[in-house]
């Protein structure tokens, strides 16, 4: 589909287009929807095949957030940037300035936050222009108190007990995993990981007791859930003929290489926590942030657990997919909210 089409079937309510002759930048910045509040979202930046790609990514990133943000209860809407470029110190004192500068002109409607290519000293150079910066502090301990809230939640929903004796996949062990192995530790379930970096593998066993396995066979090892938390689309069809686990709750976005995906896993009779519903923490978090309080911001991140089970549970009953159902709820929800105010704040 071309862009055009895209902005119209997915109801995008803005998408800018940043050049700039004298640094050299392509970036972008998409706003989904802003019925519920402000759209927030990372900054991307990384070197795309076609512009046309780094847009298209945008566009998808930023419609995934205004759903993460519905389903994690946030008065946030959905939006993302990408900046088309190789991360690389040189590039990015060239580029974020004139990219702040720009989302400065959006007035509010998006706020940035750091995400793939980006981090807490980029977001630092973005405040200096943008009176509303997010990520300023590392969002990926709030991301795995999430996932392990709707592991915990999921297990329990079977009626078959807690954590505690339970084996737990745990797919890669950068920010998000390795915070998610300590929990899943202390919650006394046996953890097996693995990671391409073998320092990290290495420290997960040593630090938290996990046990290591092949990186080829974490995604179809013999365990009661499964936790992405690597690179996204690692479902591969042959993971999925694979799979053993009888649950998959990721701390990665987009684990699955296609929606059809999630009717697959339905039939199969695998209980699917979408990516965008486990992994909203760290948005939780950033909320937190951006209005300067953290009071309830745990409490608000246990709320996934229940959530995850709302879904479950009406998808059972319903008898489709959890992706289906979890659109379903979000949609709901910024229906009666449009009905109820005009979005923030209006286009002049
Ligand atoms: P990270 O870059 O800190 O860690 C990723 C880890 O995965 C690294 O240790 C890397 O070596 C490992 N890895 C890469 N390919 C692998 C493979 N094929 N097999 C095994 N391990 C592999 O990233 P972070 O921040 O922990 O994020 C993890 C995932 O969660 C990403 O998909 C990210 O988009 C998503 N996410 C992260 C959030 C956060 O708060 N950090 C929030 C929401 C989503």
């Amino acid at each position: 589909m071309n862009i055009l089409d895209t902005l119209d079937a997915d109801d995008f309510e803005q998408l800018t287009l940043v050049r700039d002759p004298d640094s050299g930048i392509r970036s972008a910045v998409a706003v989904h929807d802003t019925t519920m509040g402000p759209s927030l979202g990372g900054v991307r930046m990384r070197s795309y095949p076609s512009h046309a790609d780094a847009v298209r990514d945008a566009l998808a990133l930023a419609r995934a957030m205004t759903f993460k943000s519905v389903l994690a209860g946030l008065d946030l809407g959905g939006g993302k940037s990408v900046i088309d470029a190789e991360p690389t110190r040189a590039n990015k004192a060239r580029f974020l300035p004139v990219h702040a500068r720009h989302i400065a002109s959006l007035g509010g409607r998006y706020i940035p936050g750091a995400d793939m290519g980006t981090d807490a000293s980029d977001m630092e150079v973005l405040a200096k222009h943008v009176p509303t910066v997010s990520s300023r502090r590392d969002p990926s301990p709030f991301t795995a108190r999430g996932v392990f809230r709707a592991v915990g939640a999921t297990l329990a929903r079977t009626g078959d007990g807690g954590l505690a004796g339970r084996r737990i996949a745990v797919q890669g062990l950068g920010k998000v995993g390795r915070a998610l192995v300590t929990l899943l530790r202390e919650a006394g379930a046996t953890v097996v990981v693995a990671d391409v970096d073998e320092d990290r593998v290495r420290e997960a066993r040593d630090v938290a007791d996990a046990v290591p396995v092949a990186v080829d066979e974490i995604l179809t090892a013999d365990v009661d859930v499964l936790c992405p938390c690597a690179a996204g689309g690692v479902l591969t069809p042959a993971v999925l003929d694979g799979l053993r686990a009888r649950a998959l709750v990721p701390g990665a976005n987009n684990p699955l290489v296609s929606a059809g995906q999630a009717v697959v896993l339905h039939e199969r009779g695998v209980a699917y926590v979408p990516d965008f519903v486990a992994n909203a923490g760290g948005v939780i978090a950033c909320e937190a942030e951006v209005h300067g309080c953290d009071e309830g911001v745990d409490a608000k991140i246990d709320t996934i657990g229940a959530t995850a089970v709302e879904i479950l549970d009406a998808a059972a009953a319903r008898g489709i997919d959890t992706v289906t159902v979890a659109y379903e709820i979000a949609r709901e929800r910024l229906d009666a909210r449009a009905a109820a105010r005009p979005a923030f704040p209006a286009v002049p």
